[in-house]
């Protein structure tokens, strides 16, 4: 990866970890990662909702490097949407990074791009830093139309943000047969991919725009996997999503430093 371009290391817990569960395993993280590693790596970690002003808590009371992180929001500030979350009162929890458009939400929940692209807008205008997920079905990969639908899903969602807005945001490549399953990506599949995401980024937004914006790859990333991956020139940072479950493997995660070089 570019050297002006901060590797991010992202755990996306899913639905699981209550927050007592959620406090015990940051604990056990923290313990296991130095200062050198969080110098090195920005760290964030996605809990469930319910686990957020508990992890909020402990990150202040411990003054913790870790970043805290959600996993979805609504894209209006309140009103009449019964179950949802607001964007403003992540941000008032001392959220910095919200995950958007994952393929879970995008394929469970039925969330089009069109609404992925006001949440984009919504986490911004908060001023926390979106991860927008894009990725193929398994069917779109054999059928050749990967990159056609992950540069759809990032046209759409960057659309009219601003330069200075994309800088500062992440993109995730998550191919959705390779979330869970525990097959990923070659690292080569996933740079062509993200190599094609980084110039799509320069022609809806701009060059330098393109440069600074950090690039994940997700599926089934592992300890073991991590190396090989951050080799990749356009790869800057993963989002992981079973493996971030285990502090101990995650931690190895962020560590990938120590023992890919
Ligand atoms: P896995 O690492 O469990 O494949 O999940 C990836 C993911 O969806 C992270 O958002």
């Amino acid at each position: 990866m570019s050297s002006n371009r901060q590797p991010i290391v992202s755990g996306n817990w899913k639905m699981n970890n209550n927050h007592f569960e959620a406090i015990q395993s940051v604990q056990k993280l923290a313990y296991l990662l130095q200062k050198d590693d969080f110098d090195a790596v920005e760290v964030t970690v996605h809990p469930p909702f319910t686990d957020l002003r508990s992890m909020q808590t402990l990150i202040d009371a411990d003054q913790l490097r870790l970043k805290l992180g959600a996993q979805n929001c609504h894209s209006e500030d309140k009103g009449a949407f019964t179950g949802e979350v607001s964007p403003l009162f992540l941000s008032k929890l001392g959220v910095q990074y919200v995950i958007v458009g994952h393929s879970e939400r995008r394929e469970l929940f039925g969330e089009t791009d069109e609404f992925v692209a006001a949440k984009v807008a919504a986490v911004l205008k908060h001023g926390m830093i979106p991860i927008l997920c894009v990725g193929e079905t398994l069917a779109e990969r054999e059928s050749g139309s990967t990159l056609d639908k992950v540069k759809r899903q990032v046209r759409i969602a960057l659309d009219k943000r601003s330069n200075e807005h994309v800088k500062s945001m992440v993109i995730a490549y998550e191919p959705i047969w390779a979330i869970g399953t525990g097959k990923n990506a070659s690292p080569a599949d996933a740079q062509d991919v993200i190599a094609a995401i980084r110039e799509e980024v320069a022609s809806v937004a701009s060059g330098p725009a393109a440069q600074a914006i950090r690039l994940q790859y997700g599926g089934s990333v592992k300890a073991g996997t991590i190396a090989e991956i951050m080799r990749q020139p356009d790869i800057d940072g993963v989002l992981v999503g079973g493996a971030s479950l285990d502090p101990t493997e995650f931690a190895r995660i962020v560590q990938y430093r120590r023992h890919a070089f």
